[in-house]
C-alpha cells in the first residue's frame, strides 16, 4: 500500500520538454518490456496534474490507437487543476484542487490494498512528498538529454537521503532506479 511516483526522465532530469512534448521518450523502449505491466497491476488509484491530463487530451487519438481507448486506465483518477477541463469519454476521473492530503485520504480509501500512483508532474509529486505522503520514486532514466524542460522532482532532498533499493538496466536506452523515501 505505497504511494509511488513512477515516471520516465531524461538523463538531465526532465520529464517533458518545455512545450510538454514526450516525443523524445517513445523511441527509448517498449512499455511492455519495462516494469510497467507489473507496476500498473498493483495500482488502485492515480493522481495527475493539469498539464499531464492535457497531454492525454491532446494525444487521445494516439493513446486510443495504441491501447484501444483514449483513456488507458481503469482505476479512479484524481486530476489536480484550478481550471475547468473537459472529461474524457469512459474515464473514471474527478477534478480537485488544493491540499493533497485530503485527496490522498480519498485515494487511499479507493485504492484499498493497492498502491497509489502519482503520475506527475514533478511538482505534484513534490507536494505529496512535502506532506510526508510519498513512499517511493521509480524513475526510468532515458539515455538522452533535453537541456531544459519540466523537472522530474523540483525539490531539495538532502537529509535523510533517498534510499536506492533497485537498479535495472533496460537495454542501452533506459535504466530504472527505485528509491524509498527516507
Ligand atoms: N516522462 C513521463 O513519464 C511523464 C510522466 C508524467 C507527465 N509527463 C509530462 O510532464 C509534463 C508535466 O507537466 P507539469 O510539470 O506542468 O506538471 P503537471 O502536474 O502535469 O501540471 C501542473 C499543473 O497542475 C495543476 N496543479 C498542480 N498542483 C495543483 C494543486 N495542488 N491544486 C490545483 N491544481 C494543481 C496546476 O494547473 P492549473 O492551475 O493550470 O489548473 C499546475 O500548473 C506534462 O507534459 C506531462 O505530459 C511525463
Amino acid at each position: 500500500m505505497k504511494t509511488q511516483y513512477y515516471t520516465a526522465s531524461s538523463l538531465d532530469g526532465f520529464i517533458a520538454t518545455e512545450d510538454d512534448s514526450l516525443e523524445w521518450l517513445f523511441s527509448l523502449g517498449d512499455l511492455n518490456d519495462s516494469s510497467y505491466p507489473a507496476f500498473i497491476a498493483e495500482v488502485g488509484a492515480l493522481a495527475m496534474g493539469a498539464s499531464t491530463y492535457e497531454w492525454m487530451l491532446r494525444n487521445a487519438d494516439m493513446v486510443a490507437a495504441e491501447t484501444g481507448s483514449p483513456w488507458p486506465y481503469t482505476q479512479p483518477t484524481w486530476i489536480f487543476t484550478h481550471r475547468p477541463l473537459p472529461a474524457i469519454e469512459g474515464a473514471d476521473i474527478r477534478f480537485v484542487h488544493g491540499d493533497v492530503r485530503d485527496v490522498h485520504a480519498q485515494m487511499r480509501t479507493a485504492a484499498g490494498a493497492k498502491n497509489i500512483w502519482i503520475v506527475g508532474g514533478g511538482d505534484l509529486a513534490g507536494q505529496f512528498h512535502d506532506a510526508g505522503l510519498l513512499d517511493e520514486l521509480i524513475i526510468q532514466i532515458g539515455s538522452v538529454t533535453l537541456g531544459k524542460g519540466k523537472q522530474v522532482f523540483p525539490r531539495r532532498v538532502l537529509s535523510p537521503t533517498l534510499r536506492l533499493t533497485a537498479v535495472r538496466q533496460m537495454g542501452g536506452g533506459m535504466v530504472e532506479l527505485r528509491y524509498e523515501v527516507g
